[in-house]
């Protein structure tokens, strides 16, 4: 077997379109951008915000929040021109397989587990944080090892058994087939978006600017900290590429989907930011409910537990569209044999791949009850960070190897914009701790094991 060949083997295009079942084409660009939205606002700026202004950032987390935007926008231009040029579902993986070969798409698959999995077990956490607080605020007060992961508080802590069960629940909901429809999305999107607006309107009027006074006090490299770790607030425009099989024009549509509520949700953040740390000074704000902290500053007692449902309904969306992305991308790299044939499975009555589901639904409550949602997030920016440099550099070395094929968006300023992007994204990555890196580079090994071991020999294009 000549190895390297293989391992640069590409599956065409044409494949990939005849192995789909054709997915009912009904979304409209209106209904992209609500998908992007619903599956961006989540624990990233309900939870991880006050962390990271209060232990990285300071005040100028407002700055993190727009260094980590750019790295976005400039990812989600090259993420555009790719799913405009390939509309299949399986997002990177898939546009990895049909141009860049089968280890570089093994690669961003098996990372993308970092980017869908390990976010739903941190939203799952940020969600019982927010569920344990609204539930204290009526009265009904839960025993602290039964909400706080040992690892997270060896003093108190056992397990998180509010953000486990909510995994185990949707995964239940995602096997009957319960699909995140576009109304019941839109729904959950007006709620999140009403919250947001209703936090940036009522705290505008309490800010006290001297919470601002010492506005960087980690400096520079605390504000890239900072960006790498609330990157994590922006993950999921990516996961408008994987409805590119329903949309209904898509070529069109997908880009302006993911630039749209990119877009939306970058001014939003920003906001949000500056009225957090504007009414509250950085010092109190590591806490896992920091927007209802801010809120019970301003005395509007009221508004507090609007914010809480509001964040439970928010958080609910996220982990249901990121669990069904990531068994979306098994299942995907189960049918092209990289994984073993149990997570390409249908439920002959549910139509659903239930053991893929089920295996990454157990797994991901796993982590939710045991893990801290610093080290998992910190884990799942890097991992979302490493695929936007690939889908980065993918276009680029595209651009190159493949001039002719059709692009129906193209990424302006080729190859300024794709390198930008890489050397954000690496700067992004390179605030973050030693220990994350270290826990990038031990799942990328494994992936590599797996792939070896297994993929490489039974891989349908063997
Ligand atoms: N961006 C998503 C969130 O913040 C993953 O929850």
């Amino acid at each position: 077997m000549r190895l390297s060949p293989q391992l640069f083997r590409c599956k065409s295009v044409a494949a990939f379109t005849a192995a789909e079942n054709r997915l009912k084409q009904t979304l409209t660009a209106r209904d992209l951008i609500v998908l992007g939205v619903g599956a961006i606002i989540g624990a990233g700026i309900f939870v991880l915000t006050g962390i990271a202004a209060a232990k990285y950032a300071g005040p100028a987390i407002i700055v993190s929040f727009m260094l980590a935007g750019i790295a976005c926008a400039l990812a989600a231009l090259c993420y555009s021109e790719l799913a405009a040029m390939i509309p299949v579902s399986g997002s990177a993986y898939s546009y990895a397989y049909a141009t860049l070969g089968e280890l570089m798409a093994w690669i961003i698959g098996w990372d993308l587990v970092l980017e869908y999995a390990l976010a739903s077990s941190t939203v799952a956490i940020g969600w019982a944080g927010y569920l344990t607080s609204f539930l204290n605020s009526v009265g009904i007060h839960l025993p602290e090892f039964l909400t706080t992961a040992y690892l997270a508080n060896p003093a108190t802590g056992f397990i998180n058994l509010p953000a486990a069960l909510i995994i185990l629940l949707l995964t239940g909901l995602l096997i009957v087939g319960i699909r995140q429809s576009a109304s019941f999305n839109f729904v959950m999107v007006l709620i999140k978006l009403t919250v947001i607006i209703v936090f940036i309107i009522a705290g505008s009027g309490h800010i006290h600017s001297e919470n601002w006074a010492d506005f960087a006090p980690f400096g520079f490299s605390g504000v890239l900290t900072g960006a790498g770790v609330i990157f994590f607030a922006y993950i999921g425009f990516d996961a408008v590429s994987t409805a590119a099989q329903e949309a209904i024009n898509p070529e069109k549509d997908v880009p302006l989907g993911i630039i749209a509520s990119l877009l939306t949700c970058t001014l939003l953040y920003i906001l949000v930011a500056a009225v957090l740390t504007g009414i509250v000074s950085y010092t109190q704000l590591n806490v896992p409910a920091p927007i209802a902290l801010a809120v019970d500053f301003t005395g509007m007692f009221w508004l507090s537990p609007i914010i809480k449902l509001g964040a439970i309904a928010g958080l609910t969306s996220v982990m249901l569209v990121l669990l069904m992305g990531q068994s979306r991308i098994f299942y995907a790299m189960s049918k092209d044999k990289l994984l073993p044939p149990l997570f390409a499975q249908v439920h002959p009555k549910f139509q659903t791949p239930h053991l893929s589901t089920l295996l990454v639904g157990v797994a991901v409550a796993l982590l939710a009850g045991f893990m801290p949602i610093e080290k998992l997030g910190e884990l799942v920016s890097i991992g979302t960070l490493f695929a936007f440099v690939l889908v980065c550099g993918g276009v680029w070395v595209l651009r190159v190897s493949h001039p002719e094929l059709p692009r129906h968006f193209k990424c302006p300023a080729v190859p300024y914009v794709p390198l930008a992007g890489i050397l954000v994204c690496l700067g992004l990555m390179a605030g973050l701790p030693f220990d994350t890196w270290v826990r990038l580079f031990v799942w990328l090994l494994l992936g590599f094991v797996i792939y070896f071991g297994y993929g490489i020999k039974h891989s349908e294009l063997h």
